[in-house]
Formats: C-alpha cells, sequence, structure tokens
C-alpha cells in the first residue's frame, strides 16, 4: 500500500513514537513503526508531532494595523476602543481582506490551523464583515476560520447594533458576540447578554462574549452569562472571554461563581498577551495581574483556554501569531509552572482551545491530516524554546515547511 504522506519516528504530546500515515486528507494509520511505501515522507526524527495550535479568541479585522492611524498612547483599552472606531473609518475593504490573509499566512507557518475571529459590526458600511466572509472562504482548504458577530460599540450602546449583529448573521457569521461591560449600565450589560443568549438559542449558534473585561471587581455579567446559558439550554456552547474582573472580584463571592460557571459549561477563553497589558492600568503599586482566575477555573472542572486576542492592533503593538507565546505568558501569569499545569497550557492552545470552537483535530486513525512537527522535544521544551514548526500539514497537504536558524556561537569557550 502506498501512502501519500508518513510523518516518520515523531514524539506525541504524550511522549509516545509514532509514524502517522496520510492518505489524501485523512489520517489512515498512527503506529509504531510503519512499514510502507509514501510519496512524501518527512523524517521527524523524534521531534514533537502535534495536533495544530488553535486560537480561539482573535480580531482579524484589526490586525496588523498598528500605528494606523495613530498609536495607542495610553495603552488602556478604552482608546484601543476609541482608536479602532478612527481606523473603521479609513479601511476599505481591501485594506481589511490584505492585512487579514497576510496574518492568516503568517499565524500558518506557525502551525495555527484553526482561529475564531471576532468581526465588528457596528461598522455600519458593513465592510468589516464582507471582508471576513471572503477571507473565511480563501483560507477555508487550509485553515477553519469562525467569525463572531462583535458589536463593539455596544449592543444597546451603539445605535442599530442589535440589527447588524442579526444582519451578519445571516450572512453567514458563526458565533453571537457581545460586550457588556462597554454598555452604559450595568443593567444594560446584563440585558445584552440575555439578548445574545437568546438570540444563538433562536438560531442553534454558539456565542462567546467580551466578558468582564475590566479591572472592576464588581462586575457580575459573567453570573448573568451563566445563569443566561442554563436558561436558554446552550450549555457547552457558551464562552466568556476575558473575564478579567475576576481577577479583583472577592473571594467568597468567586467561591459561588465557580460552580455555577461549571454548571452552565461555560468556557473561558483568557488572552494573556493582551490582558497583562491592558489590564491594571489605573493601579499604582502594587499593579493587578489582570487576567482570570486560570488554575481555579480548571480545578473548578470549567473549560479554559487561551486566545491571543491581538497581533499589532490599536490594542496590543506586539504579536506573532504563535500561540506557544500565548501559553508562555499564560503560564507564567498565572503562575502554572508544575509540570502538569504546563503540559495543561500547552493543551489549552491546542486540544482544549479546538474544542471550545466545536471543532476536534487529534492524531488518530480517521482524523483530519492536519499536525505540527515542532523542532523540540516535547510540549514543556516547545514552551521554553518557542521553536522552528518544521513542517505544517493541513488537511494532508504541506502547506509550510521552516528551517531552522543556525546559531553558529564562537566565543572562545
Ligand atoms: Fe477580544
Amino acid at each position: 500500500m502506498t501512502f501519500d504522506l508518513i510523518v516518520k519516528g515523531g514524539t506525541l504530546a504524550d511522549g509516545t513514537r509514532a509514524d502517522i500515515a496520510i492518505t489524501g486528507d485523512r489520517i489512515a494509520e498512527v503506529a509504531p513503526e510503519i512499514d510502507a511505501e509514501a510519496r512524501e515522507v518527512i523524517d521527524a526524527s523524534g521531534r514533537l508531532v502535534t495536533q495544530p495550535f488553535v486560537d480561539c479568541h482573535f480580531h482579524m479585522d484589526a490586525t496588523l494595523s498598528y500605528g494606523t492611524p495613530r498609536v495607542n498612547a495610553s495603552g488602556t483599552l478604552l482608546e484601543g476602543i476609541a482608536l479602532w472606531g478612527e481606523l473603521k473609518q479609513l479601511q476599505t475593504r481591501q485594506d481589511i481582506v490584505a492585512r487579514a490573509l497576510a496574518y492568516c499566512r503568517q499565524a500558518v507557518g506557525k502551525g495555527v490551523l484553526a482561529i475564531r475571529s471576532h468581526v465588528d459590526v457596528t461598522d455600519t458600511s458593513f465592510r468589516t464583515v464582507e471582508a471576513l466572509l471572503e477571507v473565511r472562504e480563501a483560507v477555508r482548504d487550509v485553515l477553519d476560520l469562525q467569525l463572531v458577530a462583535f458589536p463593539q460599540d455596544g449592543w444597546f450602546r451603539a445605535e442599530g447594533a442589535e440589527g447588524q449583529v442579526i444582519r451578519a448573521l445571516d450572512a453567514g457569521v458563526d458565533v453571537v458576540g457581545g460586550i457588556p461591560h462597554f454598555e452604559r449600565t450595568m443593567a444594560d450589560g446584563a440585558a445584552s447578554v440575555r439578548a445574545a443568549c437568546e438570540l444563538a438559542a433562536e438560531r442553534g449558534l454558539r456565542v462567546d462574549l467580551h466578558c468582564d473585561e475590566s479591572d472592576d471587581p464588581l462586575s457580575r455579567h459573567i453570573e448573568t452569562l451563566a445563569a443566561e446559558t442554563i436558561r436558554c439550554g446552550l450549555q457547552g456552547r457558551v464562552a466568556g472571554s476575558h473575564l478579567t474582573s475576576m481577577h479583583s472580584m472577592d473571594n467568597y463571592y468567586v467561591a459561588k461563581l465557580l460552580p455555577l460557571i461549571a454548571e452552565a459549561q461555560v468556557a473561558a477563553i483568557p488572552n494573556p498577551l493582551i490582558n497583562i497589558t491592558l489590564q491594571g492600568r489605573m493601579d499604582t503599586y502594587p499593579k493587578r495581574r489582570g487576567m482570570t482566575r486560570v488554575p481555579e477555573l480548571r480545578a473548578a472542572g470549567v473549560t479554559v483556554a487561551f486566545g491571543q486576542d491581538c497581533v499589532m492592533d490599536p490594542w496590543y503593538p506586539l504579536g506573532s501569531g504563535d500561540m506557544l507565546d500565548v501559553a508562555h505568558m499564560g503560564l507564567h501569569v498565572a503562575l502554572m509552572t508544575a509540570p502538569d499545569q504546563m503540559h495543561a497550557a500547552f493543551q489549552m492552545v491546542t486540544e482544549t482551545a479546538a474544542q471550545v470552537m466545536g471543532l476536534e483535530f487529534g492524531l488518530r486513525k480517521g482524523a483530519r491530516a492536519s499536525l505540527v512537527v515542532l523542532d523540540a522535544a516535547d510540549p514543556i521544551e516547545a514552551l521554553r524554546l518557542r521553536p522552528a514548526r518544521l513542517a505544517v500539514v493541513s488537511h494532508g497537504r504541506v502547506v509550510s515547511r521552516t528551517v531552522p536558524a543556525q546559531v553558529g556561537v564562537d566565543c572562545g569557550f
């Protein structure tokens, strides 16, 4: 039998050695040794072979726009939103498409094969939505791009935003979004959570809200989101992104909140690169870390996956599309340095992030033939070194190869 592709001698994330044979877009066999012909062979030589990286929280309509028309001087979320408002007026559909495709190529080179991107629907020209629908179509053979109808300027606060969310869903956007902490009042925020959940239930969709992205210890939208998830029967289909206010909440209240989030099966998506820089901006010292309570959420049985959120946009000047950078920052901020916690951090940008998006990868017979070969021995070394993605395979096709940089140290010792 001749396979299309064999990845030979790789080490899986659990430490086992395996050959992986691929026919068409499916994994045909996974075994310690596959002695067969193949049209193409990738010699992994003991290096880590993993399922693809997944970014379950991103903003592709804003990416790679850093400095246009100016930079975010205060570094805050609110100035970022104001700056994005200026950029929205300036950018064309072609600008958005070109930047998004450039970013997708960058991400694929880093082994990212699925992205959930929020798309701002409060741009009345609708060009952000049209652009990202075009991008979703252009990349579909390589990259799963899931779009969230995101009313950036507020479900109720921006005139006509609810109608724009519906218009975006009608146009084919996949998930219902929201931003309750940006509404005018806590009550409006709660009402927006209810509206988002009801709309998702009506249409059989998922929900992913920017939720409590502040340092306000009294922000309570995650509580409403969990309760509305249960009321609308959306268990397992809802995510709360950011949840940074949980960092500042009273411990007694959090002790009640954690089991509620778990009961509702609401997933949590912290975005460590962003929240470590956006939050705590009004603090003197000590400065709060501004990331949600990751180990505690996990211990309560909540699904937690890290997202990247931004790359070179009004909110964040850095970023590279590398989900290992995200996990690296996440485990530092959350103090997750025990070996099992570092393994979990790796899963939070691969398997668990896919689960949040309702996708399934996995290196087993019959699964989609999508994988990444890294220049590292295991997940912890990958987190430490954030090494080259030697080969990226999507749907059975090698879509990216990286030759590691050669370092020639000649320093006399
Ligand atoms: Fe976001």
